[in-house]
Order: C-alpha cells, then structure tokens, then sequence
C-alpha cells in the first residue's frame, strides 16, 4: 500500500502570532504544520517580533514572515492573506488579539486579516490567568465562538513569570491535530454548493401596538448551525428573529412573527436543499391584536389567542415535491429520557421529517439562551445519538454531520 499522504498536503494556513511568551512554541507549530503538508504563511505582529525573531518564522515557514499592512512590494496584503487561506489561526492569541478582533479593529496585518477572511478562523488564547478570567477576555471569546471562530482553550500549567495557573497555549501537536480534524473534517464532510435554509430565535406576535408574547428561544443554537453550515462551504439563509452576529457567508433574513417567518420560509424552502428549523415557533397568538396601546383605564383586557400556522409542517405536507430535500426540526421539551425520545418520535412522524433535534430544556447548561447545549438526534430510518454537553457550535457539527449522512444516502 502507498503511504498516506500528509494530513494537511495542499491546505494553506495563514499562521497569526501575537507578543507573548508563547510566541517561542509557534515556531515549534509552524514546523509541525509544514511536516504535516500544509502551506504556511506567517504573520506577526510587531509585539511578537519582540519574543521571536521574525527570521525564525521565514526560515521554518513556507514564506517569508509579513508583519506590516504596508509592504511596498505587496499592496493590501491582508486582502490576499485572506483570500487564500484555508484557515487562519492565531497562536498564541493574547488578550488585545482578541478583543481587537471582537471589536472589527483592523489596525495591523494581523486584525485586518481576521477580519478580510472567509475561512474558519483558530484562536489559541495564551495570557496570565487573571487577564484569561477577566470579564472582558470571556466575553470576548463568547462573542467570538458566537460569531464562528474556533477556540482552542488555553491549559494549566507554568506561566510567565513563574506563575502557574490557567492561560497556558496549548501545546503545539495538539493544536495541530485540532486543526487536521477541523479541516479533515470540513474536507470530508463538505456542503459545497448545497442551499441550506435555517431559521432562528423565538418569535414575537403583538398584543397591541407596544407589547407582544414571546419565548424564550435566544437563536444561539441556529445562528450556531448557520455558521457552520457556511464554514462547510454551503450557500445559508438565516431566518431570524435574534438580532445576534451572522458569520461571514450567511445571508440573514430578519423577522419577528410566525406569519413573517412563514411568508418567508415557504417562499425560499423551495430553493432549499435542507431546511432546519431551529426557531420557536409561537403556537399561539392573539387573533386581534390592538393597533393602539391598551390603557390601563380601560381594564385589563381579554386576550383571545388563535394557532399560528406550523410551518414546519406544512413543509412536510408538501415534501412529495421535494423528495431530496433534507427536512429537520427540533423539539424543545421540558422532559429528559423516555419521555423526550418519545416526543422526538411523535414529533418527526406528525411532521414528516427526516431528523429531530430534542433537547430537555430543563435540563442545567442547556437550551434557550446558554452558550451550551445537551441535544439527542433521532432520525426516520431509527437511529439515535446523544450529543453530549457541549458548546452550540460543537451541538450544530453534529447536526450537519448527520445531514451531510442524509444527503449522501439520498444522491446515491
Ligand atoms: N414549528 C413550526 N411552526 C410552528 C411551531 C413549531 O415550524 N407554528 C417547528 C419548530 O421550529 C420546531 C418544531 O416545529 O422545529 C417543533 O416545535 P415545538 O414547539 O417543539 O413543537 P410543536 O409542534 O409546537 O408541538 P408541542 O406543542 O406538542 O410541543
């Protein structure tokens, strides 16, 4: 047998290092990537060529080191940066590196970089613990993992210093397997040229011109599936309600009623190769509602509600036209075990579709408005997989997975 080809032959990596102790272990990274086959562009920013000397990275890199938006030779470098990479990854990532980037401030090389790219992004945060704890650090990375990067979480160890704590990079040969199972796995599990329609966040249906009924539904988990769904290379709608980040490649379509998200569900599913629907869908809805303030003089009034119509399953009602279509919906219950797969079941074969995503949203960590969630996938041919706890982007992976397994069944 011939033998398998380097993992990473023929990707490109734009390899990111920020001013910090950690910057001695990226040329350890950048070696191992161009063993693994990978085409290595280094950036560095002027605080990293204080720790490692910029010549290093030329040398063990597969180009010569960039560190200015102002190269001469090159106009707007970041632009092609960007453009050709298969990943960008930051290692190590301090603290400003991520902030700037949350914030879109694109005032080097490196910022401008993240910011111009299309491809999946890596950040390996290093700093002291106290900086990787401090409220503003953890709730950029939220906003970061929200918005589609890739977080490779700093470990325990010794610190600059002496201190020893969390906020150590990880090490290089981990980072590097991250990113050979992040591409692998966008590799094999591609969605290139597949439409993929998914909708988002809890509706709102008025109750007069200044009030409405609402859910709990944040959109997390379905601006989640939207990004990785366009980090798989598939061509995404959003249908939302949340006025959360859209990852770059998605095109978002804001809504806030079941009869708006209805109009335009049903008007673009027909163009759609899978629909997810990731929204909370109002049941109910008030059959008047007052196109004026309801004044408190006036008594408290006598709301009379009337269903809203269930788009999902009017999509599986009309599916005979569609038979490739890939159809999902989720069941957000208040139930664990027995009882959650038994509506996971009820829920997929009233509705006609070909997987559920159920989750007990009772349970701790998970549902409406966390970063995390705990999901079981049952699908029409009666398979069954727990997801785990786990972040929404990692829950929205194995959603894809399971579609990407549908869409192959389907084509072949
Ligand atoms: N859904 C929909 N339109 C509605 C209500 C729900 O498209 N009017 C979709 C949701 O987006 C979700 C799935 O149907 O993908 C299940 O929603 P859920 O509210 O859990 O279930 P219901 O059908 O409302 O059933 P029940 O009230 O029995 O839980």
């Amino acid at each position: 047998m011939p033998p398998e080809p380097p993992p990473l032959v023929g990707r490109r990596v734009v390899l990111g290092v920020c001013g910090s102790i950690a910057a001695y272990k990226a040329a350890e990274l950048c070696r191992r990537l161009v063993d693994a086959g990978a085409h290595v562009a280094p950036v560095m920013t002027d605080d990293a060529t204080r720790f490692l000397g910029a010549v290093t990275l030329s040398a063990l890199g597969s180009e010569a080191v960039r560190t200015s938006l102002w190269d001469e030779a090159e106009p707007a470098p970041h632009i092609h940066l960007a453009a050709g990479a298969d990943i960008v990854v930051v290692a190590p990532a301090t603290a400003r590196l991520l902030g700037a980037y949350a914030a879109g401030i694109a005032d080097d090389l490196l910022t401008a970089t993240l910011l111009a790219t299309r491809a999946p992004v890596m950040v390996c945060p290093a700093m002291h613990t106290e900086m990787w704890e401090h409220p503003a650090t953890a709730d950029n990375v939220a906003l970061l993992r929200r918005r589609g990067a890739h977080v490779v979480e700093p470990g325990v160890g010794s610190l600059a210093g002496g201190d020893v704590g969390v906020g150590r990079m990880a090490e290089p040969g981990d980072i590097v397997a991250e990113i050979v199972r992040f591409l692998g796995a966008a590799g094999e599990r591609h969605l290139a040229g597949v439409r993929v329609l998914v909708t988002a966040g809890g509706t709102r249906e008025p109750l007069d011109a200044v009030r409405f009924l609402a859910n709990r539904s944040s959109g997390k988990q379905g601006h989640a599936l939207a990004a990785e769904a366009a980090a798989r290379g598939a061509e995404v709608i959003l249908v939302t309600t949340a006025g959360l980040p859209v990852a770059p490649g998605v095109e978002p379509v804001k809504v806030d009623t079941a009869a708006e998200m209805e109009r335009e569900v049903l008007g673009r599913s027909g163009e759609a190769d899978v629909v997810i629907m990731a929204a909370g869908v109002a049941d109910f809805r008030p059959k008047a509602p007052a196109p004026a303030k309801l004044k408190k003089a006036e008594g408290v009034p006598e709301i009379v509600l009337e269903p809203t119509p269930d788009i999902l399953a009017a999509l599986g009602r009309s599916r005979h036209r569609r038979p490739q279509q890939v159809l999902v919906g989720f069941a957000a219950e208040t139930v664990g075990g027995a009882g959650l797969r038994e509506e996971a079941a009820r829920k997929l074969a009233d509705k006609n579709l070909d997987l559920v995503v159920a989750n007990d949203v009772s349970a701790p960590g998970a549902g409406f408005g966390h970063d995390t969630n705990e999901v079981l996938l049952v699908g029409a041919d009666g398979s069954e997989q727990t997801v785990g706890l786990t972040d929404k982007r990692e829950v929205a992976a194995s959603v894809l997975d399971a579609v990407v397994d549908l869409l192959r069944k389907r084509n072949s």
